[in-house]
């Protein structure tokens, strides 16, 4: 063979292992920290670590848009509504579904693509329980570049037997005894209504995010927003409020004037699908620099029941193991593998909210509960009949036992709900995440082995 030929078979064999090389990893339009993979194994360890909290997000809202999936059709919805004046926008959905996310990355990408909202930087403010709508917009409007109708006030703790809190600011005549300022936040006057605000909110321009609406108690608040709303419409004012809840519907979380209903753009967030959510741990894995067996991600995608929340636990959990493992030198192939998920599963676990631990150890209590609302979680029909829950449990345990007492006691329990007669489905469907995750971690292996074989057989004969 001519010394020719050997250069270029050399040359090609090495062109081959470069390319197997690069595609590990689909390259991001945005460069990460991470470098390209020639460089030493400790500081791609470091940088992995590094970029962990912007990849998988357990305890916040998507960081950045690259990492928000399945929801390019609603970002074109809430754009359909921006352009217009005086609109509104109400999004909605399960709790946990990914209204927060969208509500922020959304309204960002927006004002920096359309030319009517570039510059704006969009106002966000989530609501707490004892919030009015003095509380509201004595914080969103200074940020508007309003601040005439805008009061300061202290919050001013005594020594003395009285505390007083949220005194506006005036002279304080009684003397004799210590005060603490601890702060000083901005209220609207007491008693504004909302043309008034209409007024000072005529050649403005903003995008404001009211978040968590449905904590809104207090009923003169509940009133002033959709009044509000209809105002800004009326006007035809440059200002929009984009309100983001839990409901089944936007009557559910806020309701509107007939009237200005055609100028309200509702968004219904929907669950997240086996693909979408498959496809955060893939993009997170890829984004991190790592391989992953086909079956992690299969597994990640069953306990997550489609919420983004325990997808991101799970990969985040199984990540740092790597890490942890790869620092003391007991993992060098980068990949991510099957057998990694159960740890991360009892780490979930742990680590979950505890009114989904607590909800959990009631039903526990009764073995048959426990089986039942596994059932209910982990069954691919949503809700279930009473017929197919009976169905269910009869493969599990080898023969036909009563359920309806212990679908009372779960319907009272607060754990399961009834849509229609009949038929029974998760109140909070995190719940219903823990359960399937928090079932699986207690279970031993063989148990749960023959309990999938049972309940899949089920399925298939559907
Ligand atoms: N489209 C998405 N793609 C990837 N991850 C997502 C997506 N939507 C939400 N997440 C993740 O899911 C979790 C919940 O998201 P988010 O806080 O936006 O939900 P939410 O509906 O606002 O929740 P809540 O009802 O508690 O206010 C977070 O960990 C977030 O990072
Ligand atoms: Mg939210």
């Amino acid at each position: 063979m001519g010394s020719l030929q050997l250069f270029l078979r050399a040359a090609q064999r090495r062109w081959g292992k470069m390319k197997r090389r690069f595609r590990r990893a689909p390259i991001l339009q945005q460069a990460l920290a991470l470098p390209e993979p020639h460089i030493r194994p400790a500081s791609v360890r470091d940088l992995i670590e590094r970029d962990l909290p912007l990849v998988f997000t357990p305890r916040s809202p998507v960081r950045e848009i690259r990492f928000l999936q399945g929801r390019d059709d609603l970002i074109e919805d809430i754009r359909g509504a921006l352009v217009h004046l005086g609109s509104a926008i109400v999004i909605y959905g399960e709790r946990g579904v990914g209204k927060t996310s969208l509500a922020q990355l959304a309204s960002e990408k927006l004002c920096r693509e359309l030319p009517s909202l570039q510059g704006i930087t969009p106002i966000y403010y989530s609501v707490s329980e004892s919030d009015t709508y003095q509380h509201i917009l004595g914080a969103i409007l200074p940020r508007l570049g309003v601040e005439k109708i805008v009061t300061k006030v202290q919050t001013t703790s005594t020594s003395g037997e009285k505390s007083r809190v949220n005194l506006y600011v005036a002279e304080l005549e009684d003397k004799s005894h210590t005060e603490t300022t601890t702060a000083a936040k901005p209220l609207v006057e007491p008693l504004l209504s909302p043309q008034v605000v209409v007024d000072h909110l005529h050649g403005k321009r903003g995008v404001i995010i009211l978040d968590d609406y449905e904590r809104i108690t207090d009923q003169e608040t509940r009133h002033f927003f959709p009044e509000l709303i209809k105002k800004i419409s009326d006007n035809r004012l440059a200002v929009t409020l984009i309100v983001v809840g839990i409901g089944d519907s936007t009557h559910d979380l806020i309701s509107v004037h007939p009237s200005i209903e055609r100028n309200l753009t509702a968004i219904h967030v929907p669950r997240l699908t086996d693909e979408q959510i498959r496809q955060i741990a893939v993009n997170g894995f890829a984004a991190l620099r790592l391989r992953y067996e086909p079956e992690a991600v299969e597994q990640i995608v069953r306990y997550s029941a489609n919420f983004p929340f325990y997808t991101h636990r799970l990969c985040e959990g199984i990540v740092r193991a790597y890490v942890a493992q790869a620092r003391n030198n007991q993992r060098h192939d980068w990949t991510i593998r099957a057998s990694d998920v159960p740890a991360a599963i009892r780490e979930a676990v742990r680590n979950s909210p505890p009114s989904l631990t607590e909800a959990y150890e009631q039903i526990k209590t009764s073995e048959r509960a426990l089986q039942v609302a596994y059932i209910v979680a982990s069954a691919r029909e949503e809700p279930l009949t009473r017929a197919r829950i009976q169905e269910y449990l009869t493969a599990w345990v080898g023969e036909d036992k009563d359920i309806d007492h212990t679908l009372k006691k779960l319907v009272d329990q607060g754990m399961l709900q009834r849509p229609e007669t009949g038929q029974y489905c998760f109140c909070n469907p995190l719940q219903r995440a823990y359960v399937i995750l928090r079932f699986r971690a207690d279970t031993p292996a063989e148990q749960l082995a023959r309990i999938d074989a049972a309940l899949g057989r089920v399925t298939q004969s559907a």
